[in-house]
């Protein structure tokens, strides 16, 4: 059974076939309504459960949108409204969930949450951001980055700002996908040492670089990410937002980087504190297209993980 967990846990043949026919599947849908069915009907008769424990808005609505367009159909699931949030253990909800339908997707805190969701399920599983990790966003990063430049492979890319979940799917991707990845930050918001040495572990090329100007020179994309995660304490707020000041991407960081550079955002941003609206709104930033590309890659995450 094929569970989308993480990045680093996948094939590197299966991460480029899901994102070649993520690619194929945009294109045959050119210029038609959202709502307007793929020719192809894979998901026909199918059921997916999309479980949050946190907020989200493009999470939520791309994979509900994409079942759709795929011909399945949805129920979408707070957390906090199953008896999942009422003391019900992830392994009895897994099982019991596996009953109904075809197909689970969980936005949850804990890794260990998914990791038991994925052992006690007998349907697939996809990870929809962990404290730990978001690979479906980076996989539309990805995706994003080689529509706009051509192959990632080579290529340098630079996260400015916190090492959180979202820079650790990226760190998996560098190893998967063979990018250069350089992070700048605060040394007290290093990324996880386990998430790099997994990432290193698959050859990934990542350095630690804390004066943000010198760790854009030659950059291809510039990356950063919300200054408080949806995990972390609102009591860190302050102390966060003054060590990750420096980190702000502003229009002289990017004029720092390479001329062509992209910028990317997985949204909900920040404007004025992570990102300049300037940089977010700039001719190199490509925001939008990722948000629209998780749409994409997610539908052939889910044909993957049911092999249809
Ligand atoms: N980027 C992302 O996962 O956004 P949501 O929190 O809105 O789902
Ligand atoms: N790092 C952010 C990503 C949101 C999509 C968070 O976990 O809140």
């Amino acid at each position: 059974m094929n569970h989308f967990l993480d990045l680093h846990t996948t094939a590197q043949g299966d991460l480029r076939a899901i994102l070649d026919q993520a690619h194929q599947m945009k294109t045959a849908r050119n210029g038609r309504p959202k709502g307007a069915a793929d020719d192809s009907q894979p998901l026909a008769g199918h059921m997916v459960a999309l479980i949050f424990e946190k907020p989200s808005t493009r999470t939520r609505v791309s994979f509900d949108v994409g079942v759709r367009q795929m011909g399945g159909q949805t129920m979408v699931l707070s957390g906090a409204d199953m008896q999942l949030g009422h003391g019900e253990t992830i392994a009895d909800t897994a099982r019991v969930l596996s009953r109904y339908v075809d197909l689970i997707m969980i936005r949850t805190f804990e890794e260990a949450v998914l990791q038991e969701m994925a052992e006690y399920a007998s349907v697939p599983v996809i990870n929809g951001l962990t404290n730990r990790t978001h690979p479906c966003q980076i996989m539309a990063d990805v995706m994003t980055f080689e529509e706009h430049r051509g192959p990632i492979t080579g290529k340098k890319v630079v996260w400015s700002g916190d090492g959180n979940n979202v820079f650790a799917s990226f760190a998996h991707a560098a190893g998967q996908f063979g990018f250069d990845l350089t992070f700048t930050g605060p040394q007290a918001l290093d990324p996880d040492p386990a998430v790099l040495g997994e990432a290193r572990a698959l050859g990934a090329d990542i350095s630690v670089e804390r004066d943000p100007y010198k760790a854009v020179a030659g950059a291809d994309l510039i990356v950063t990410d919300t200054w408080v995660s949806m995990h972390d304490p609102q009591s860190a707020r302050e102390r966060r937002h003054n060590q990750l000041y420096p980190y702000k991407v502003t229009t002289d960081l990017m004029a720092a980087a390479n001329p062509d550079a992209l910028f990317m955002h997985c949204l909900p941003a920040h404007r004025g504190d992570e990102v300049d609206s300037a940089v977010m709104d700039g001719p190199n930033s490509v925001i939008f297209d990722e948000a629209e590309n998780r749409l994409h890659a997610q539908k052939a995450v889910m044909r993957w993980c049911l092999g249809v």
